[in-house]
């Protein structure tokens, strides 16, 4: 087969070109980890490129009962939730996730990504449409190309654009769904959520809010962005991720009674595939034990953000409206993106950088995020290793 004549050939050139170039910054290769340290190469590197915010990959509860839920139901389910495999502790994880987010029932997934591709296609049918902001996470993007009704994009956290095609499209459609990430994955800013509410309520239309980096973060012990904003009552399903905060994998979507059973029954990423292994499902309820139990667990991330917040405003980086533990580092050009991660890398700091199209041309950054378990020790080595980064490539402090 000639691939070159297909469609995402272009990314193949690409990827050549910056191998070729020593610059390839993906698929890289870890050998160990410690969690906020890991090894690349041989050599150690402090990790401030993973979604890991709770740090909780590597907390010995976290691990025991994983290996404890292996050896009792063994390392995998070998089918879906509605035919075989159907743990009791797939249960007993969905009440305890819909009381900590605050709806009244929840359904787990296998990832995140299914879990929209899932409920998005279950949710909009023929008569339906959704509204999505411009920035939403590729997995929503997916997600709308499975409902059978059109999406309307609205400008990204712009609350005028969003009135009007709410205004356009209320009266066409059956139901209308606006779907948005809770908190916006490359840089690291919260969705204008009460604004968005006001205008639902408004309209007649309901919220779909992607919490992948808000839950286990946001709010008062991590309930996640519809607690940080008081919208729990206000937002018809709230979606989250176990490959973050959770130190797993998996998803979940919360909701009425009414709603979950619906999803239960029409969601074909959730029927069709076969169900979370019971070490993750243990991991992700050793989590919220760990939430639970450790009360100085949020203080330890909050204090480990605002150090690298007032760092890099120290330094005079550009770093958006980022409101949350993902700060980005605005560089502009796309090469110099790449020479300041290699440097980062050559440097002892694994950071990844983030391109167009993922970005807008010329908007190249290096996305940083921080954990409750990185030490003092770790975050000052990054800030020196930064600071002399933002003077060796001329770093820019403004976007403009
Ligand atoms: C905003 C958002 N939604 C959904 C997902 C998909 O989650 P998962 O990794 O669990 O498939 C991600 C993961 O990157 C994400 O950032």
């Amino acid at each position: 087969m000639n691939i070159e004549t297909m469609r995402g050939y272009k990314m193949v050139q690409k990827a050549n070109i910056l191998r070729a170039n020593n610059l390839y910054p993906f698929f890289r290769s870890i050998g160990d980890s410690e969690g906020t340290v890991v090894k690349v190469d041989g050599l150690d590197q402090i990790m401030i490129g993973s979604n890991n915010y709770l740090g909780l990959t590597h907390h010995p509860h976290v691990i025991e009962s994983a290996i404890k839920a292996i050896e009792k139901y063994g390392t995998g389910c070998t089918g879906s939730r509605f035919l075989n495999g159907n743990l009791t502790i797939h249960e007993e994880l969905e009440d305890r996730l819909a009381k900590y987010v605050g709806h009244e029932a929840s359904l787990v997934f296998s990832t995140g990504m299914q879990t929209n591709l899932g409920v998005i296609s279950a949710l909009c049918g023929p008569k339906d449409c959704l509204l999505f902001d411009s920035e939403n996470h590729a997995s929503l993007i997916d997600a709308s190309r499975l409902a059978l009704g059109p999406t309307f994009k609205y400008k990204h956290n712009n609350m005028e654009s969003l009135e009007q095609v709410l205004a356009e499209n209320v009266n066409r459609f059956n139901h209308v769904w606006i779907v948005t990430d809770g908190v916006f994955s490359m840089t690291g800013e919260l969705a204008k959520l009460p604004e968005i509410v006001e205008l639902a309520e408004k309209y007649g239309a309901h919220v779909y809010n992607d919490d992948a980096h808000g839950i286990g973060v946001m709010g008062s012990q991590g309930r996640g962005t519809l607690t940080h904003f008081d919208l729990v009552d206000r937002v018809a399903l709230n979606m989250g991720t176990f490959s973050k905060s959770f130190a797993s994998i998996g998803g979940v979507i919360t909701g009425s009674v009414e709603m979950i059973d619906y999803i239960k029954h029409n969601a074909r990423s959730f029927m069709f595939s076969a169900s979370m292994p019971p070490s993750a499902v243990a991991t992700v309820t050793a989590c919220l034990d760990v939430i639970e139990q450790d009360t100085s667990l949020h203080d330890r991330l909050w204090a480990n953000v605002d150090m690298m917040r007032q760092g890099f405003k120290d330094i005079g980086f550009y770093t958006y409206n980022s409101q949350t533990p993902i700060i980005p580092i605005f560089i502009g050009d796309e090469m110099k993106a790449l020479t300041v991660t290699n440097y980062l890398k050559d440097n002892g700091v694994f950071a990844t950088p983030v391109l167009p199209p993922a970005v807008p041309k010329g908007e190249a950054l290096i996305r940083t995020s921080y954990m409750a378990s990185h030490s003092n020790e770790e975050l000052t080595k990054v800030l020196e290793v930064l600071k002399k980064a933002k003077q060796e490539f001329d770093i820019p402090a403004t976007i403009h």
